[in-house]
């Protein structure tokens, strides 16, 4: 996430799919239109179109001492420093396309780059507009990690009258553009959203140390952001949840967040590093203890001047 010059919010990154390759594809035309829109008239919102048309089929052969293809390594990359997904799915036989499967199948290979990411899908098809397609969608996503926006949907039957689009596949009715517009507001809150999570900013690593009061298995506790624990960023973080706070506010808050979040990734690390070499340690411990004992034992029944016990084991051993 960047920040424009004089821009008073974030500035998400958003990778945008077609799952059509066709020259003249009406959901290409859509992805054209969101960048239009987005340029020229949402702050805080950079669409890059990410094509998938050089992607080989995925083949786990083409994967070699854990490196993929240098295609695939190109579009993960792009997946990696986006900070949302808009997916233009048009609908094959109910389902997604096979070269957006083949997409979402080569990024999801270890580590799965779309993990824990906002998106939303728009698709244009027949006469349904795309929605089986985008419900396999969501479902795929699933596993993925990709969190979807749930409203609005767009779903856009191309085919019907008045014409929808012009005959290179640009979107030319002025409807479907508002709401295309009111799904990429939504996309760009639901980001933000989604990057502010509900941790306490300010002191989120002071937070994480002071109370690992959680089991061995849970791992450390990361206090929730509540007004208990709140600094004085909570506030203003709070309120652009509601979507009441001023935008110079929100900025703040997310700058602070993200440095914050980085730092709990690399303390919660450091944390379960810690917790196996203890774990290796105390095992040690034990074992040599016991070791010992065992040797103290076998010295003592072996000890000439304990006549009693060697008596004992004499009698014992000539039965
Ligand atoms: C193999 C194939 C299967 C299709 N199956 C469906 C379908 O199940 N439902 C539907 O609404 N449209 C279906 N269509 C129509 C496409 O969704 C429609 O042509 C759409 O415009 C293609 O997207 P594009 O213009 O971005 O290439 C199918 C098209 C093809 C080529």
């Amino acid at each position: 996430m960047g920040s424009e010059a004089g821009a008073s919010k974030p500035v998400i990154k958003v990778a945008a799919i077609c799952g059509s390759l066709r020259k003249g594809s009406f959901n290409r035309g859509l992805i054209r239109s969101a960048i239009q829109i987005s340029k020229e008239s949402i702050n805080g919102m950079q669409i890059e179109y990410v094509d998938i048309s050089p992607l080989p089929m995925l083949n786990t052969d083409l994967e070699v001492d854990g490196k993929y293809p240098a295609a695939v390594e190109a579009f993960r990359q792009k997946i990696l420093e986006a900070d949302a997904f808009l997916f233009a799915s048009p609908e094959y036989n109910y389902s997604v396309t096979g070269p957006l499967k083949n997409a979402i199948d080569w990024a999801s290979r270890s580590p799965n780059v779309w993990a824990d990411k906002a998106a939303a899908i728009v698709s244009a098809a027949g006469s349904l507009g795309g929605a089986r397609a985008q419900y396999h969608l969501r479902q795929i996503g699933v596993y993925l990690d990709l969190h979807f926006i749930n409203k609005p949907e767009f779903f856009l039957n191309a085919f019907e009258s008045p014409a929808k689009f012009d005959t290179d596949g640009n979107l030319i009715d002025s409807a479907s553009r508002d709401r295309l517009k009111a799904l990429l507001l939504a996309l760009q809150a639901f980001t933000l959203r989604l990057q502010g999570c509900s941790l306490h900013l300010p002191t989120m690593s002071e937070s994480l140390i002071q109370s690992c009061g959680g089991t061995e298995e849970e791992g450390p506790v990361v206090k929730a952001h509540t007004k208990e624990n709140a600094g004085e960023g909570f506030h203003a973080w709070a309120n652009f949840r509601l979507g009441t706070t001023s935008e110079s506010a929100d900025w703040y808050n997310f700058k602070r967040f993200n440095q914050g979040r980085r730092a709990v990734k690399q303390l919660e690390d450091r944390y379960w590093k810690l917790r196996e070499r203890e774990r290796v340690y105390k095992l040690s411990l034990v074992g040599t203890w016991v070791l010992v004992i065992v040797l103290m034992l076998f010295f003592w029944v072996m000890n000439d001047g304990n006549v009693c016990c060697r008596r004992n084991f004499y009698y014992h051993s000539s039965i």
